[in-house]
């Protein structure tokens, strides 16, 4: 059975055609063609599917599109401007907190939720923020080194607001 519903992403309104089982992570990819999001266990264990819905960190793989209606939905799409990386992206470039790039995208989105609340994390709060997800070719000491610059670049970028 198929449903018309709304969603809103990266501040737009898409009116979208859904099977009532579809996942927001397949709508997203399929349907709105922004695969930015990955696809990797797609149970709820890898974290590669990370999008922000009501500046939360979520797994797309385990929420109905049909239940995202109302909310609002930040995917890695939507956190650069054309022409400048978000710090977090900048911040994980300049750590070298990348190799295949598969990781990365639930990896930032995770971690900018986490500065989002918490702008000066300790490591044991970086830690617990990244625990669901699964980087596994460049290892989570420079991921975690990448946050912490993160929370630099965007303390400095406040202050010369
Ligand atoms: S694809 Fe969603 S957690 Fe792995
Ligand atoms: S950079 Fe390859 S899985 Fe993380």
């Amino acid at each position: 059975m198929k449903k018309i519903i709304t969603l809103e992403v990266n501040g737009d309104l898409h009116e979208v055609a859904v099977a009532v089982h579809q996942t927001l992570l397949e709508v997203l990819r399929d349907k709105l063609g922004l695969t930015g999001t990955k696809r990797g266990c797609a149970v709820g264990t890898c974290g590669v599917c990370t999008v922000i819905i009501d500046g939360k960190a979520m797994l797309a793989c385990l929420l109905l599109a049909v239940e995202c209606q109302g909310r609002s939905i930040t995917t890695i799409e939507g956190i650069s401007s054309a022409d400048e990386l978000h710090p977090v992206q900048q911040a994980f470039v300049d750590q070298g907190a990348i190799q295949c790039g598969f990781c990365t995208p639930g990896i930032v989105m995770t971690s900018k939720a986490l500065l989002d609340k918490t702008p000066r994390p300790d490591d044991e709060q970086i830690r617990e923020a990244l625990a669901g997800t699964f980087c596994r070719c460049t290892g989570h000491i420079k991921i975690m080194e990448a946050v912490k610059t993160a929370s630099q670049y965007e303390r400095a970028e406040k202050k010369s607001d």
